[in-house]
């Protein structure tokens, strides 16, 4: 168990908005940053106003993965038996593997903390792309209704096809299921549970993520999940590493949410990232009425 404890709040300065004590070199790389920001937003407000769609996006099932090693093997056919899900019988060999990879990251972060998962409510998942991993969501927490919002849902592909196209093939079949294009910290549905993966605490993440720095306004979207939060609720957050892991739940306890565990997950079907994924649960203080 891993509880954020650094004092080391990168978030301000690295948007620029810290003291310039890194000299000319930080100078340019926050003018550069700045350009390719103005470039975002140009470019989100353009997928904003070209909605059109090619129809909804279906993938093609693989019906059975390919040849993995044997912790692979294990870890999936576990998951397999114990949520019941064959995600390749819906979606193609790599988002299944990716599906996988995630119901394995809640699987052993829960377990890790001693937790069993909050099952059978409202769920909520923020910044969720075309919503690729809608079936990981609806295989661990079995909630009464799932819906995943997404800021930039008309983000068009080469194919032609938008995120809403996708996520529109991804969600079909899921009972009670939605994909709504808005920015969540305009948006005011309440949540028994609410997740984020790898929401955006940098400027380095949004940019790479072809967003304009003004979307990065994580405090508001932390305390969007505090407002929208029921009673007894669970915020689920997952992050790149421990040092954004940090930086996030810096921003959480600030928000006025109570952490109760934190986990650093490495599986077999993670090998490929970079970092480590950092997964915490927070709750609201038992003496929130609400504002
Ligand atoms: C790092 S990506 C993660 C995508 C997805 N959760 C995943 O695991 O593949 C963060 C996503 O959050 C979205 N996002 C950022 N700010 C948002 C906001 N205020 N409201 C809704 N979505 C937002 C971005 O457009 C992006 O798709």
């Amino acid at each position: 168990m891993w509880r954020a404890g650094a004092k080391t709040y990168i978030g301000k300065a690295d948007i620029g908005e810290g003291t310039a004590v890194h000299g000319i070199r930080a100078l340019m790389v926050t003018a550069l940053q700045r350009l390719n920001s103005l470039r975002h937003g140009f470019a989100l407000r353009l997928s904003e106003g070209l909605r059109a769609t090619r129809g909804t996006y279906r993938e093609r099932p693989c019906l059975a993965l390919p040849p993995l090693d044997a912790a692979e093997t294990a870890v999936i056919e576990n998951l397999q038996t114990r949520y019941q899900t064959r995600f390749e019988r819906d979606l193609s060999a790599p988002t299944s593997l990716r599906n996988y990879e995630y119901l394995d990251v809640l699987d052993r972060a829960f377990a890790q903390a001693g937790r069993s998962p909050p099952t059978g409510g409202a769920l909520c998942d923020i910044g969720c792309a075309n919503f690729w991993y809608v079936r990981a969501l609806h295989a661990f927490f079995r909630p009464s209704s799932l819906i995943g919002v997404e800021v930039e849902g008309y983000r068009r592909y080469r194919d032609g096809h938008t995120r809403f196209d996708y996520a529109a093939g991804y969600i079909e079949g899921l009972p009670n299921t939605r994909f709504e294009v808005a920015d969540f910290r305009d948006f005011g549905e309440p949540a028994d549970v609410i997740t984020a993966w790898f929401p955006f605490v940098t400027s380095t993440a949004i940019l790479a993520w072809r967003l304009p720095l003004s979307m990065l306004r994580p405090q508001a979207l932390f305390g969007r999940v505090k407002r929208n939060l029921r009673a007894d609720g669970w915020f689920v957050m997952i992050n790149h590493g421990q040092q954004e892991a940090s930086t996030a739940a810096e921003l959480c306890d600030a928000a006025g949410l109570e952490q109760c565990f934190c986990a650093a997950i490495a599986g077999p079907l993670g090998t490929h990232r970079p970092r480590v994924p950092v997964v915490s649960g927070w709750r609201l203080p038992r003496t929130y009425t609400g504002s």
